[in-house]
């Protein structure tokens, strides 16, 4: 174990949010220091890079600021969206996310719930805004007229802005209901221009970061909304058809994101249905009920035993689905990886015991022949550590503050 402090990882990066890395929202998104540490010192130029569970795509925006090309999935259809937006290379001015709030062919969501989600003079105003990105706005510039839009969309909703879940409260009530007594529709389209300026700002911002001509291949679930496929990508079924260099990965927090449910108001107004996105939720870790059998970690099954204590079959179901998925998309994948696997993973608890994420990958990868490189931990967070006490029953630090580790595992020779 070393520690370091991620944000200081590597000196040439400003920070988390240069360039175009703070686009929209992604709730536990990669620091880009992370990232670009790992591109650094485990891979060669015009090498390729893989992230299975891509999110907002981060690595994307890395690999083609250093000339690395990459391979993304995601089961959340956002990731075409976040990666074609952050990557944009062609020149791009104000005018060019021109939208039109009273097009006269308004789209409607194909989403029971969207009454729910706001009161009907928004409604109306966003359908036509919609209906226009669907019609009126050329393929190319989708994906970052969107950006502005949807943050617009999500402002004018009862939705709490403080919060990165889908969530209805008094607060977000109350917001709508003053905004109602005043002049909503000038200020929706005043916010949109502060947003789409924001977007012009950061993606110049990025462009002047020359960033090169790499390939970035995208595999998200779609409903023929940003490609012509009907498909849903679920990370854990899935084979890579080619060798990559470098596997740079987050997988999702145990029990902690619900990750398509963030995003449903999006997902609707982007065109995907409410069956569609009922069918991704089934499939997202940990809540996609994968059975025992796939995992190899002396480690996880101690803490598996001290789950069954707690006589809680909801959370021993998480507990085996989490574990098992993530030993899944290994034994898949694993032969097709060359050099090296970086995993970043953060705080987890059930109950007040801390499960230790990464010994229990790292455990699992020495089982299919990989070498422990080195785990890296945040020092703020490791004076803390120190400090913890230790739990009997586990003999782990139960820990008061979170931690971030990054796992580097190498092929064995
Ligand atoms: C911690 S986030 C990754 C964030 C990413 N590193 C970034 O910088 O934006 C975990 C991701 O796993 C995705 N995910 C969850 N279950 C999945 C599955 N079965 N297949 C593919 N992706 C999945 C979620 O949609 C989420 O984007």
């Amino acid at each position: 174990m070393q520690s370091v402090l991620f944000r200081k990882l590597v000196d040439e990066i400003p920070s988390t949010t240069y360039a175009t890395h703070g686009l929209y929202m992604y709730p536990a998104k990669f620091i880009p220091q992370v990232v670009r540490y790992v591109i650094n010192r485990y891979s060669a130029s015009g090498s390729w890079l893989f992230d299975p569970f891509a999110g907002y795509g981060t690595v994307a925006i890395e690999a083609s600021l250093t000339g690395r090309n990459c391979i993304l999935w995601d089961l959340n259809p956002m990731l075409h969206l976040l990666a074609e937006a952050s990557t944009y290379a062609e020149p791009l001015t104000l005018g060019d996310l021109h939208v039109d709030f009273n097009y006269p062919e308004p789209f409607h969501p194909k989403w029971a719930n969207i009454a729910y989600w706001h009161p009907r003079e928004f409604y109306e105003v966003l359908s036509r805004a919609w209906g226009f990105w669907r019609r009126g706005v050329d393929r190319r510039l989708k994906p970052v007229v969107a950006i502005p839009l949807l943050k617009v969309t999500r402002y004018f909703s009862y939705s709490d802005e403080k919060i990165a879940k889908l969530y209805r409260s008094k607060r977000a009530e109350e917001k709508v209901r003053r905004m109602l007594n005043a002049d909503w529709k000038g200020r929706m389209e005043r916010m949109y221009w502060d947003y789409a300026r924001e977007v012009v700002e950061k993606v110049r911002d990025y462009q002047k970061r020359k960033p090169r001509k790499v390939e970035v291949e995208v595999e998200a679930s779609d409903e023929k909304v940003f490609t012509d496929k009907h498909a849903i990508v679920d990370s854990i079924k899935r084979k890579l058809e080619r060798e990559v260099d470098t596997m740079i990965t987050s997988p999702p927090y145990l029990q902690a994101q619900e990750y398509i449910r963030s995003f449903k108001l999006e997902l609707a107004w982007l065109g995907f249905s409410g069956d569609f996105i009922a069918n991704l939720l089934k499939h997202e870790i940990p809540y996609n009920n994968v059975r025992e059998g796939y995992i190899s970690s002396k480690t996880y099954e101690t803490l598996k035993k001290e789950v069954e204590k707690l006589k809680h079959e909801k959370l021993l179901e998480l507990y085996t689905s989490y574990f098992n998925s993530i030993a899944l998309l290994l034994n898949n994948n694993h032969e097709k990886i060359t050099s090296t696997i970086a995993f970043f993973v953060g705080p987890v608890k059930i109950r007040n015991m801390r499960i230790p994420i990464d010994v229990i990958i790292k455990e699992h990868l020495e089982h299919l022949g990989w070498k422990h490189e080195v785990t890296l931990i945040d020092t703020i967070v490791s004076r803390r550590l120190f400090k913890a006490e230790v739990n009997p029953a586990t003999r782990l630090a139960d820990e008061r503050t979170p931690t971030e580790h990054l796992l580097i595992m190498r092929r064995g020779p």
